[in-house]
């Protein structure tokens, strides 16, 4: 691995301020803004560039062929929902490298799913799972150690060792929650195995603090912002994040497309995969794919049980 003092205009000095702001790895730096990075690590943006443009070399984060992308897909993996059918509809679980939304009214499953997916990542990979920690950003005060014991034990897994490979994040506000994914790059510096990255929910907090129309435009930058970290850490690390969205039922709508009116243009376009999740009679559940890159869109039923998600 190449240190940071390797590369040009960074002293002892400025690698201590890089690595302080969390640009403790090259491919991180490589993957950042000048703004971004001369903002975080208080230094000239010019300088900056200049060490963004030697990092970027250094990774070789150039034009790449068609093949280098299949190469590159060669090492997504998949982390299943715990439903077969949810999961093919997905193409075989959720994916890394990617941002997987989930959106859906209240009680429709999103925190459900979450939960589950917390535990599936721990799977071996012939079950399911990327034998992985992760990560849970908390934002609603929703998330649940004892659904996670159930769930756990759905899968007759030690309920001690997957509540330690967990890493729970309350977060206060807007900013709280676009700090702790920042933070995230320093526990995969530590060592830990993150492959999972979860925001449950994604939005509350910037629309409980962005309100009007006055406040649209700064809500859409900052959550881009936190939008293009949790896209870093998914390409960087080949990490999986699943966000989720809260949405009304929109009876108006009811003919138009459903996606149209959430959370704005910014998150429509910065998740790879978009779930639609609706309430069905008798516990069950409807989840239908939008707008997926290459799968065709289509809709499947799953129910939530005290086992989690099952058939
Ligand atoms: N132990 C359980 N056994 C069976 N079903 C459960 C269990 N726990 C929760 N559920 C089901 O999950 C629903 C809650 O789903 P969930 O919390 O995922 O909703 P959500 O989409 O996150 O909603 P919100 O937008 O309010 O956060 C409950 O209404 C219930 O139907
Ligand atoms: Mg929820």
């Amino acid at each position: 691995m190449t240190e940071l003092e390797n590369l040009p205009n960074v002293g002892q000095k400025t690698a201590k301020k890089l690595r302080d702001a969390g640009f403790g790895d090259i491919m991180r730096i490589a993957t950042a803004t000048p703004k971004e990075l001369a903002v975080k690590a208080e230094i000239g943006e010019g300088i900056a560039e200049k060490i963004i443009a030697a990092a970027r070399k250094i990774e070789k984060i150039d034009f790449e062929t068609a093949l280098d992308v299949v190469e590159r897909r060669k090492n997504v993996g998949r982390i299943t929902t715990g439903s077969k059918a949810l999961d093919d509809l997905i193409g075989g679980g959720i994916e890394t490298q990617s941002i997987t939304e989930v959106f859906g009214e209240f009680g429709s499953g999103k925190s459900q799913l979450a939960h589950e997916l917390a535990v599936t990542v721990q799977l071996p990979i012939e079950k399911g799972g990327l034998e992985a920690e992760a990560v849970f950003i908390d934002t609603e005060n929703t998330f649940r150690p004892e659904r996670i014991e159930q769930i756990a034990k759905h899968f007759k897994l030690d309920t001690k060792k997957v509540l330690k490979n967990i890493y729970v994040a309350r977060a206060f506000n807007s900013s709280h929650q676009i700090l702790m994914a920042e933070k995230v790059n320093d526990l995969i510096q530590e060592g830990k195995n993150i492959r999972l990255v979860i925001v449950d929910s994604l939005t509350s907090h910037f629309r409980a603090e962005y309100v009007g129309r006055e406040a649209l435009a700064t809500r859409q930058q900052k959550l881009n912002q936190h939008l293009h970290t949790l896209q870093n850490l998914a390409t960087t690390y080949n990490i999986a994040v699943f966000v989720t969205n809260q949405v009304q039922a929109r009876p108006d709508a009811f003919f138009g497309s459903p996606t149209k009116a959430i959370g704005g243009h910014v998150l429509g376009h910065a998740a790879t995969y978009r779930i639609w999740l609706k309430k069905g009679a008798a516990g069950k559940r409807i989840a239908r794919l939008v707008d997926s890159p290459y799968l065709p869109e289509g809709e499947c039923v799953f129910k939530i049980t005290e086992e989690g998600i099952v058939d």
